[in-house]
């Protein structure tokens, strides 16, 4: 991450949901309040203002597709079928009784905006490097009701669990619902077990945890290429822990968490895809649902 610099994938994330949004048939997966709050969000910067504009290029809609079969085919949609996945998977944990979300490395992620003023009763926490959370807090903060926080932490600094227990946001005693969406991969491998470790210990209450991880780019599981590698080693994001599928069960267990749920490419297009004409699908990053295991006299 570079230190003064909001970070560039998550710009791109934005504006590869938007560019799904707005391809004829795809209209219908990206609903049009989360189409506002990117534009609103990519708007407020001049970075945001140019990936606008280039979704609104002829060239640069002809030239995406292209690029993207190159570097990472299938992104744009995936970013949506992620977001889609973790959506639900917080509006089922608030309809069963989860009163707080906290989304680590929140980028310019327009969930928790979306839902604190349709959930009034949930407190919904947000971190990100402080370059990335600042950049946020300026478009977001006028106008975002009391339950919502954003805060600035560098995981490779500050883990989540010393970031939120000496933050007066964050309530111990409510039942947590916790996101990584599109982070996990750049963390160190000890920084990802040391996040999992710190969530669990952060309350005695239910936490679930919802993340994305990404496969090897050796593994037959995806469709990545090196020149990946290459664009985010330019960005200063490199990718540091993969796991492939078949080992995260494993990986969480050990961390002491229960696998609910895992959502590879086949599952997110039965899923969300029925009926699509969708073209080649995004395959290496999957999605990991995942219970905290409390012993029965921890539980309250
Ligand atoms: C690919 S973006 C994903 C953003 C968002 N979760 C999404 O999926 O739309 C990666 C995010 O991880 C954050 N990130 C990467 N390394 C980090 C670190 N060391 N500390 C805090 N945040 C970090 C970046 O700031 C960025 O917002």
């Amino acid at each position: 991450m570079k230190e003064d610099q909001a970070s560039i994938t998550a710009y791109t994330v934005l504006q590869g949901v938007l560019f799904t949004a707005t391809k004829p048939g795809f209209e219908a997966l990206v609903a049009q309040s989360t189409r506002d709050a990117c534009r609103k969000v990519l708007s407020a910067s001049a970075e945001g203002q140019k990936r606008l504009r280039q979704l609104d290029s002829t060239l640069f809609r002809t030239l995406a597709p292209m690029m993207e079969k190159a570097v990472l085919p299938g992104i744009t949609l995936h970013y949506v079928l992620r977001k889609r996945y973790i959506r639900d998977a917080a509006e089922k944990a608030i309809a069963e009784g989860f009163t707080q979300i906290v989304n680590l490395g929140a980028g310019f992620d327009t969930l928790t905006w979306e839902l604190h003023s349709q959930f009034p009763d949930v407190n919904f926490i947000e971190l990100d490097h402080p370059a990335t959370s600042a950049q946020k807090q300026k478009i977001l903060t006028a106008g975002a009701g009391e339950n919502l926080h954003l805060l600035e932490v560098d995981f490779s600094k500050t883990d989540a669990k010393e970031a939120l227990s000496n933050f007066s946001g964050f309530d111990a005693n409510r039942d947590t619902f916790y996101i990584c969406e599109g982070v996990l991969m750049y963390l160190d491998v000890s920084d990802v077990e040391r996040l999992f470790k710190g969530l669990k210990e952060l309350t005695d209450t239910h936490a679930r945890f919802v993340f994305s991880c990404v496969a090897p780019m050796s593994s037959k599981e995806t469709n990545c290429g090196w020149l990946l590698k290459l664009y985010l080693m330019i960005k200063s994001e490199p990718l540091n822990w993969e796991i492939e599928q078949q080992a995260v069960e494993a990986f969480v267990d050990a961390q002491g968490y229960q696998m609910t749920d895992l959502a590879g490419t086949d599952q997110l297009k039965e899923r969300y895809l029925a009926g699509l004409k969708h073209g080649t699908l995004h395959r290496g990053e999957y999605l990991v649902q995942t219970d905290v295991i409390r012993k029965a006299s921890e539980e309250q």
